[in-house]
């Protein structure tokens, strides 16, 4: 080997170490912060769940929260968007499915598989009044409107998707029922939402 080959050799051992030593640090430097991202800071711990005053909401009104960054409608419904969405039949879903973070996975998309259960001891409330749902599109995320649509629910007026009383999907694209996330009463008039 002449000294010009030794040379070069050297050379691109070096440049190969050199490259893979940088390589090595710019994996480490991309990580870190995915690593970091990973470990919710204490503001977001302290978000995860948040209780919301429902003592001013009348029959037949709704207010939008957000959780986690989301909007979640919390709606006090009437006897009649009640007796409205109990009156439904099943097979008429096209998504029967409770789409309820509070009961088992696969129970079925019936009313009474989606309202909030009434505070504990409060014997004046009214069986399913009450129906807290994450206020997102199934579609692709826009935010419904309340008292809107076909079936007296919500309208997404993004892509036209009709959701009834009970915030289940009736008809246009969002393929299913809008969720309903961890919810309580804690007290008679307070809701703890995560
Ligand atoms: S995002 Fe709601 S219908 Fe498309």
């Amino acid at each position: 080997m002449s000294n010009a080959e030794d040379h070069a050799g050297t050379r691109r051992d070096f440049l190969y170490y050199a490259t893979a030593g940088t390589g090595a640090v710019a994996v480490g430097a991309a990580v870190w912060p995915l690593v970091n991202q990973m470990n919710p800071s204490a503001d977001v711990l302290a978000l995860s769940s948040i209780r919301v005053d429902v003592g001013d909401l009348a029959p037949g009104s709704q207010m939008t929260v957000k959780w986690l960054g989301k909007p979640v409608f919390i709606r006090r419904r009437t006897e009649e968007e009640i007796a409205e969405a109990q009156a439904v039949d099943l097979a008429d879903l096209p998504d029967n499915d409770a789409r309820n973070e509070n009961l088992p996975s696969g129970v079925d998309g019936d009313d009474g598989n989606r309202f909030l259960p009434p505070p504990a001891g409060s014997e004046d409330a009214v069986a399913g009044e009450w129906l807290v749902m994450m206020g997102v599109c199934t579609h692709l995320g826009c935010v419904p409107l309340g008292d809107a649509g076909d079936f007296g629910g919500w309208f997404c007026p993004c892509h036209g998707s009709h959701y009834d009383t009970s915030g289940r999907i009736r008809k246009g694209p969002a393929p299913t029922n809008l969720p309903v996330p961890p919810a309580e009463f804690v007290d008679e008039t307070t809701i703890k939402l995560g």
